[in-house]
């Protein structure tokens, strides 16, 4: 196979990498692409980082080995807090992760210094945020909340209800009480939630997303590899779900748009 038409494979627990796969169609439309979502083992957030790990490495491993792409994103947050090195160290091909290209996008719009993020409980747990941000930003306040049950409402394609809203007030209590002067949704799932977070947070407070900085270092990693795809027939763009293959076509088209069409089932 020509290496250019080898896939940009992408995974997560289940919707949440689909803002990841949004912005990498966006700015890269001929890639060929595969999405796995494992809908059968969500929600990450609060499992241990152990058995996190372990997934991440079986779904790298079974991706590498049945798709053979040019890269892989891990487009989630608490797999890539828990277990980027090992997944780097694992395969010999670019291994991407959400938090450098989020973290940097925050550090890139904060005027104050006070910023916020919130996350999975697995993400916020594991330190990794704060520690990056000690690295490449020592004089920043990072104000970081965990907010459990998030991802359920976006996996049940209820991004907006009085009852997220109710949740939301509670969870983002912390940052607001930072004042914070931007908020990264750490957690790829919450910018599904971003109207309901923006109501509750204020105008005032800038959301960051990683998706559009992460598809970046996407565009980056095939330019220094030399793998870049242009033109020739149209991309595929495959999409694979460890659970119910029905509702994530309905829904995932609903969260990604149309190109999501069919989707693959997969069991462990
Ligand atoms: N979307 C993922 C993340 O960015 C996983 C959320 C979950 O399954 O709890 O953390």
């Amino acid at each position: 196979m020509d290496p250019a038409d080898r896939p940009v494979a992408m995974f997560d627990s289940g919707f949440g990498g689909l803002t990841v796969a949004r912005a990498v169609i966006d700015l890269l439309p001929d890639e060929n692409i595969v999405y796995f979502g494992d809908t059968a083992r969500y929600p990450y957030g609060p499992r241990s980082h152990d058995e996190v790990r372990g997934f991440a490495c079986q779904i790298t491993e079974w991706l590498v080995r049945t798709h053979d792409p040019k890269m892989i994103v891990v487009a989630c947050n608490t797999a890539s807090a828990v277990a980027l090195d090992e997944l780097q160290a694992m395969v010999d091909i670019p291994v991407i992760g959400v938090l450098e290209p989020g973290l940097r996008s925050l550090l890139e719009v904060t005027v104050t210094g006070r910023v916020g993020m919130i996350g999975t409980v697995g993400t916020v747990a594991s330190g990794a945020y704060q520690q990056l941000s000690a690295e490449l930003a020592p004089g920043i306040t990072l104000t970081c909340a965990a907010c459990p049950g998030f991802v359920e409402f976006v996996e049940r394609g209820e991004t907006r209800s009085d009852q997220v809203h109710v949740l939301a007030e509670r969870l983002l209590a912390p940052v607001q009480e930072a004042k914070v002067d931007s908020l990264l949704l750490g957690c790829t799932h919450y910018p599904f939630l971003a109207r309901t977070i923006g109501d509750v947070m204020g105008r005032d407070v800038v959301l960051v997303s990683s998706a559009d900085e992460t598809a970046f270092e996407v565009q980056r990693a095939i330019t220094e590899t030399g793998t870049g795809r242009r033109g020739g027939p149209a991309p595929t763009r495959r999409f694979v779900s460890s659970g119910d293959v029905e509702t994530f076509a309905r829904l995932g088209r609903q969260l990604l748009g149309p190109e999501l069409d069919a989707v693959e089932a997969h069991q462990w």
